[in-house]
């Protein structure tokens, strides 16, 4: 008879909702349809340095019949985000063999996935990646696990910071997650009714965010704003230049309120809310759990079809796989100054940077 395939899971990076949706659908599709044993590794590679694996099971964690794995955020497995295993990268390859892995599928962001995919071909491993981040900024795919969930929190944020602004006519900075990518703030301040977007890819003038909010309160009496700002926003010189300054320590939704306060030709009332890290957390979406499904069930399907290197990726309304080399080749996938968003926030009246050529 032959030996049971035995497939291994692990979750890397920062965690974000929908992560233990994909391991249910991974279990489940990888039993029920393959017979496979499934392994989880703990931690990411601490796991495979340390030789642990714990096995997971279809309906492991009901309770009375709920299956908690599909509405959970964060992850079963447990995760790291920094490289402080990779000293040891010959113990962690061997860590693979060693568990008796015949594949492993990994759920990471851009850097985790980079780092997997190197360890993958050292080790001679057959390697699924399965896409995640709240940053959205994985090449080659229209999706990821994790950013929709987190795209709904802010608005949701922006919506309780709306009444509450317009209550005492002040402006409200909201602080968003994002040091190289703005696709959270622009996709959250299109849809939460941000005044002002400001993101990394286009840096900003704080006179012309001043003009701005002059202009919603004289031209069309808005006493209140709200400005969406990501961590790594940054202010341009007098020439249009980004400012080559470290982030502050204050964060940038303060810097930018004692900046308006400093420069507002009239008395304002600013106040700053950061939204940190409620934005990973959380129940995930139903598009990040039907994309969670639709993932894991592909990255099975590609390991027992003998794939390996290659990321399962959303594109053109359905899942396919492509190479994982040139998805990391890309990323991260930065927003596009030109694209049609950043058009559409413009067109929205929503001041969003300065474009000087
Ligand atoms: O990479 C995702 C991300 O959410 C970034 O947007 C954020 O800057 C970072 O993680 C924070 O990570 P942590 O606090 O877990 O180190």
């Amino acid at each position: 008879m032959d030996k049971q395939k035995r497939l291994g899971i692990l979750t890397s990076g920062g965690d974000c909702p929908g992560l233990n949706a994909v391991i249910r659908a991974i279990v489940n599709h990888a039993t029920l349809t393959y017979h496979w044993q499934v392994l989880g590794i703990p931690y990411a590679t601490q796991g495979l340095l340390e030789r642990k694996a714990m096995p997971l099971e279809m309906h492991g964690m009901d309770l009375r019949g709920i299956d908690p794995l599909l509405s959970m955020g964060g992850t079963i497995l447990g995760s790291i985000n920094k490289g402080d295993t990779l000293a040891k990268v010959d113990e962690i390859v061997e860590g693979y063999h060693a568990l008796g892995l015949d594949a492993l599928i990994g759920i990471g962001g851009d850097g985790s996935i980079a780092i997997l995919n190197h360890l993958a071909i050292q080790g001679n491993w057959q390697f699924i990646a399965v896409p995640k981040t709240i940053d959205n900024d994985i090449a080659l795919t229209e999706r990821v696990i994790g950013f929709d969930t987190a795209v709904n929190t802010v608005i949701d944020a922006m919506t309780r910071l709306t009444f509450t602004a317009s209550s005492h006519d002040r402006i409200m900075i909201v602080e968003v997650m994002g040091r190289e990518a703005g696709h959270l703030a622009l996709h959250a301040g299109i849809a939460g009714g941000a005044d002002v977007i400001l993101i990394p890819e286009i840096s900003y003038s704080v006179v012309e965010v001043c003009q701005h909010l002059a202009e919603l309160r004289d031209r069309w009496g808005r006493k209140f704003a709200i400005i969406l700002i990501a961590e790594g926003a940054h202010p341009s010189n007098d020439a249009g230049e980004p400012m080559a300054q470290p982030r502050p320590a204050c964060g940038m939704g303060q810097y930018l309120a004692d900046e308006i306060l400093r420069c507002s030709a009239y008395p304002v009332d600013v106040r700053v809310s950061v939204l940190g890290h409620t934005q990973r957390g959380g129940i995930p979406s139903a598009l990040d759990r039907l994309t969670a499904a639709a993932f894991g069930k592909t990255a099975v399907d590609l390991v027992a079809q003998g794939q390996s290197q290659q990321m399962v990726a959303w594109q053109c309304g359905g899942v396919v796989a492509v190479p994982l080399q040139e998805a990391i080749a890309q990323s991260p996938l930065l927003v596009s100054p030109q694209g049609q968003l950043v058009q559409t926030a413009r067109g929205m009246g929503i001041y969003i940077g300065q474009m000087r050529d």
